[in-house]
C-alpha cells in the first residue's frame, strides 16, 4: 500500500478558515487535479461538505468519505466508518483532508505533496506537523523555486518522502 497526503498550507500552517481555503491559487487546484486524477481520494465528511455540490463527487476519481455517522450518505461517495476502513478500500489512495483526517493518516503515509502558499491568514484548520526526523524533501523539491500565481500570490510545491 502507498498512501499519499496532499494539501496546501499557508506559511503559518493554516489550511482552512470557515470551511474554505483562505487564498486563491488556481495553479494549486490544477496540480491537485492532475496528481489525483484516476485515483481514489479519501476525505473527511466536513471536507466533502465544503465542496460545492456541482463539483462533487470529484470527477474521474473514486471519492471515499470518512464519517462516524452510520446514516450519512451522498450520491457518488463511498463511505468508510473509520480510517482503517478507508485505507483498506484502495491500495494507493490520496488523502485530501481536512485537518482531522491528515492528523489521523500521516502516520500511514509514504508521501506528502505540500503546496506552500506565501500568506499567513487567520484560520481554524491546520496542516499536520511534518517531523524532519521522519520526512525528507525529495532532491527535486529541496530547492523548490517560488512561483507566482496568476492571482499574484507566491507559492511553491514541496514533495516529501520518508527520511
Ligand atoms: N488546504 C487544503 O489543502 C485543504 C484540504 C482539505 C480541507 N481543507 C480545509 O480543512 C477544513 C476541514 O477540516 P476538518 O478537520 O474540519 O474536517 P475533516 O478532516 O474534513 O472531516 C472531519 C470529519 O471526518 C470524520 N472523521 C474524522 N476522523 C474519523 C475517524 N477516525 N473515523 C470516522 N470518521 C472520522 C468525522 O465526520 P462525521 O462528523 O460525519 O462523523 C469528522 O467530523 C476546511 O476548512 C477545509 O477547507 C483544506
Amino acid at each position: 500500500m502507498t498512501v499519499a497526503l496532499i494539501w496546501a498550507q499557508a506559511s503559518n500552517g493554516v489550511i482552512g478558515a470557515d470551511g474554505a481555503m483562505p487564498w486563491e491559487v488556481p495553479e494549486d487546484l490544477a496540480r491537485f487535479r492532475e496528481l489525483t486524477m484516476g485515483s481514489t481520494v479519501i476525505m473527511g465528511r466536513r471536507t466533502w461538505d465544503t465542496i460545492p455540490p456541482r463539483f462533487r463527487p470529484l470527477p474521474g476519481r473514486r471519492n471515499i468519505v470518512v464519517t462516524r455517522d452510520p446514516t450519512w450518505k451522498a450520491e457518488g461517495a463511498d463511505i468508510a466508518m473509520s480510517i482503517d476502513e478507508a485505507l483498506a478500500l484502495d491500495g494507493s489512495p490520496w488523502v485530501m483532508g481536512g485537518a482531522e483526517i491528515y492528523a489521523a493518516t500521516i502516520a500511514y503515509a509514504d508521501r506528502l505533496e505540500v503546496t506552500e502558499i506565501a500568506v499567513a491568514p487567520e484560520g481554524d484548520a491546520f496542516a499536520p506537523p511534518v517531523d524532519p526526523e521522519l520526512w525528507a524533501l525529495t532532491p527535486a523539491t529541496a530547492d523548490a523555486p517560488w512561483l507566482t500565481s496568476r492571482t499574484g500570490i507566491a507559492y511553491r510545491f514541496l514533495s516529501y518522502i520518508r527520511a
